[in-house]
């Protein structure tokens, strides 16, 4: 059975060429991913020949959220979660789990509720135990909690927040790892990637949660970008190595890179997309606690960013056809530099 193993994995690997992101990113030892959507992933073959062909990892867009899991009170629904789960193992490539706890995707039946302090936390803790041990042995880590803190660094004001307490985020994680206690847990949320008052909070959460004991593995840093505003590589670097001083890993979990936002052509906002792409991941690689550089999507045909019928937004690193852009040039030329 083990030759025969040996045989698939191989014949897999064999299949990926020399020149892609996920054969040049193995070569280094990290993970390089995208987030993935369930209806392509079903129907679309050039999807699921370039997912396979340059990513070793891959995060469900939506398929584990609480709404898409936990439809009805007593009902749980891995179906598209599972067919995920199902085409990582066949590629022989990694999941994240995204997201056990966060504001939004929560489903009406929990929204729309007026449960008390003990239902919630009942209901939370049921949530996670379920959805954690269903997936168990299948994730590398998961997104425990995700974006808890306001843009100004306060604690965010999602039901749980509101109805249990900030003492919600240390019990998910207590949660999550009891059930799956060789999962990393993280911590995710954006506009944090750089150094200012939300990254500040973030640090001083994670901090806190480390100095208590609670089981905390890292940080996942979204990386929403736009051409106006990207954080500074250095700062980034700073903020990922003040979490290294904790233990903590991180991972770019959800990068793209607005361009409508930018001046000048659209082939000059291609070119600065590029640009912005290469120093984040030349950030990840300098660092060896930044473990996983994953974008959210990877076609611009499949993009949860808002479509300007005169100019699409195109934040992703193919384009509408799966042509490679200038960005998925860059990140093939920072890899090879680095190899
Ligand atoms: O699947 C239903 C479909 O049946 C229905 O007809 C349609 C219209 O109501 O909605 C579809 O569900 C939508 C889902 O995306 C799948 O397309 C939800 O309404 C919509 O809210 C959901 O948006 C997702 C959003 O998170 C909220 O969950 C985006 O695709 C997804 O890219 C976005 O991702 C988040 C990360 O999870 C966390 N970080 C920020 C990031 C961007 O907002």
């Amino acid at each position: 059975m083990l030759t025969l193993t040996l045989l698939i994995v191989t014949t897999t690997e064999s299949r990926i060429p020399r020149i892609s992101l996920r054969f040049l990113a193995q070569q280094q030892g990290i993970w390089i991913g995208a987030a993935v959507s369930a209806q392509p992933l079903k129907n679309d073959a050039h999807y699921q020949e370039v997912l396979a062909r340059e990513f070793n990892i891959l995060t469900p867009e939506n398929a584990m959220k609480f709404k898409t899991v936990h439809p009805e009170r007593l009902r749980y629904d891995f179906t598209k979660a599972d067919a995920i789960i199902s085409f990582a193992k066949t590629h022989n490539m990694q999941v994240r789990g995204h997201t056990l706890v966060w504001y939004k995707s929560n489903p009406d039946w929990l929204n729309k509720s007026n449960f008390t302090r003990e239902q919630l936390l009942d209901i939370l803790q049921e949530h996670i135990y379920t959805v954690v041990s269903h997936f168990r042995g299948k994730l590398v880590s998961w997104d425990v909690v995700n974006e808890a803190i306001t843009p100004e660094g306060k604690m965010g004001g999602s039901l749980w927040q509101k109805v249990i307490g900030s003492e919600y985020i240390e019990l998910a994680f207590r949660w999550a790892h009891e059930k799956d206690p060789q999962a990393g847990l993280f911590y995710n949320d954006v506009s944090g990637e750089g150094l200012g008052q939300k990254s500040d909070a973030i640090y001083n959460l994670v901090k806190d949660l480390r100095q208590r004991g609670v089981p905390l593995d890292g940080v996942g840093f979204q990386m929403h970008l736009n051409l106006k505003s990207p954080p500074k590589p250095q700062d980034v670097a700073k903020n990922i190595e003040r979490l290294a001083e904790l233990g903590l890993e991180v991972h770019i979990t959800e990068m793209d890179v607005e361009i409508n936002t930018g001046i000048g052509t659209r082939k000059e906002r291609l070119a600065a997309q590029a640009s912005i792409y290469s120093q984040m991941l030349q950030v990840c690689q300098e660092a060896p606690n930044c473990k996983a550089f994953v974008l959210w999507g990877f076609t611009d045909r499949h993009t949860w960013l808002r479509q300007s019928p005169d100019d699409p937004e195109a934040p992703l690193i193919f384009d509408q056809f799966y042509r490679p852009k200038p960005a998925y040039k860059a990140l093939i030329k920072t890899l090879q530099q680095n190899n």
